[in-house]
């Protein structure tokens, strides 16, 4: 795929964000050591800081949300259990399968809306029999934000539901928090709140947070020594990644309050397109992820790509559009601009099916 230039206004993602100025700075002069000799005392600080915001004992710094998540379910499963996850959840749908192939486990995926799940909908896939003939649930994961539900964010009644219902079975909870401060931030619920009911939670400094890369998973000490030990037989052990950290630890002190302005821009983004005739919105938009339907996909897509506004085609005639660090006011009116124009060109009612790309 090509790359962007600074003309395009690029909302494939949140993602795709560079770091600022500032924040290479912060990365250049980190102090470092070897983190897997646990001699990194930037890396330190950002699992200790991590952990406080969560109110968990302990944390640890990962590659990626994909090994953050992977490391939960290891950490708390054994193989042949069966994990209980949202059927368009980021596990479920994009991360190769790993669940399977590297902790042997079982899905079962749940239905609902906007890619969340309550108690009443897992409650009847609860699985837990001393009849052999059965995998055993062992742990259930939400998905906060939900990125294929559109940046919506969980009530924390339905998570102490789920929490409830977890007690009864004696099963574990993770929250895949990949957009975590999003939703504290669009909510006003602190991010301790949104763990207090979980038993693992990760979030990402490579989405919103506008870090080049990383994620920490949080839980109590014994559960994060597990996974540590999982990540170094992955081979996510790092050595003088307090550079890495260094970023995070920025994002944290830098780039959670501004994430109003992203969702304050997908809202307007929204809003000025509510009236276009040949686009609908499929779900609210509370977050900074908009998901758009047009009967025309391909012209849409192209038309789009012509006028430098790069979108993902997540599914027949729906696209996403994710606003980030590095898409201020102007992009935001290209943006508006560029989506009319394409719609403009759209003839209804011949959607057609795409690929589903939508990371
Ligand atoms: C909700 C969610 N979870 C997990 C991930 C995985 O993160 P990574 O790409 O760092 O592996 C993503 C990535 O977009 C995501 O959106």
């Amino acid at each position: 795929m090509t790359p962007s230039n600074e003309n395009t206004v690029d909302l494939r993602s949140d993602t795709l964000t560079k770091p600022t100025a500032a924040m290479r700075e912060a990365m250049a002069s980190a102090e470092v050591g070897d983190d897997v000799f646990g001699e990194d005392p930037t890396v330190a600080e950002l699992e200790r800081r991590s952990a406080e915001l969560l109110g968990k004992e302990a944390g640890l710094f990962v590659p990626s949300g994909t090994m953050a998540n992977l490391l939960a379910f290891l950490s708390q499963t054994r193989p042949s259990d069966t994990l209980i996850l949202s059927g368009e959840s980021h596990p479920f749908n994009y991360e190769g399968g790993n669940v399977a192939l590297v902790g042997g486990l079982m899905t079962r995926t749940i239905d609902g809306p906007l890619g969340m799940m309550s108690a009443d909908a897992i409650q009847p896939f609860i699985m837990k029999s001393a009849d052999h003939h059965f995998s055993q649930t062992a742990i259930i994961s939400i998905e906060n934000t939900t990125n294929r539900g559109g940046g919506n964010m969980y009530s924390l009644e339905t998570i102490a539901g789920i929490r409830a219902l977890a007690d009864e079975h004696a099963v574990k909870l993770h929250c895949d928090g990949a957009r975590l401060f999003n939703a504290v931030v669009a909510s006003g619920i602190s991010a301790a709140d949104y763990a207090r009911d979980m038993d693992t939670v990760c979030f990402c400094f490579s989405k919103g947070l506008g870090a080049p890369v990383g994620s920490v998973l949080t839980g109590t000490r014994a559960v994060v020594e597990e996974a540590h030990r999982f990540r170094k037989l992955l081979g996510g052990g790092m050595r003088q990644v307090g550079i890495l950290a260094a970023a995070g630890i920025y994002a944290l002190d830098h780039h959670i309050e501004r994430l109003a302005d992203d969702h304050r821009r997908a809202a307007q983004f929204r809003e000025a397109l509510e009236s276009i005739p040949e686009i609908s919105f499929p779900m609210p938009t509370p977050t900074n992820i908009v998901f758009l339907d047009v009967p025309d996909a391909e012209t849409f897509h192209a038309e789009a790509e012509a006028g430098g506004l790069r979108l993902v085609n997540t599914g027949p005639g729906r696209f996403r559009a994710v606003f980030h660090l590095d898409v201020d006011d102007d992009g935001l009116e290209k943006a508006i601009v560029v989506c009319k124009r394409a719609a403009g060109k759209c003839s209804q009612g011949s959607a057609k099916p795409q690929p589903d790309r939508s990371n």
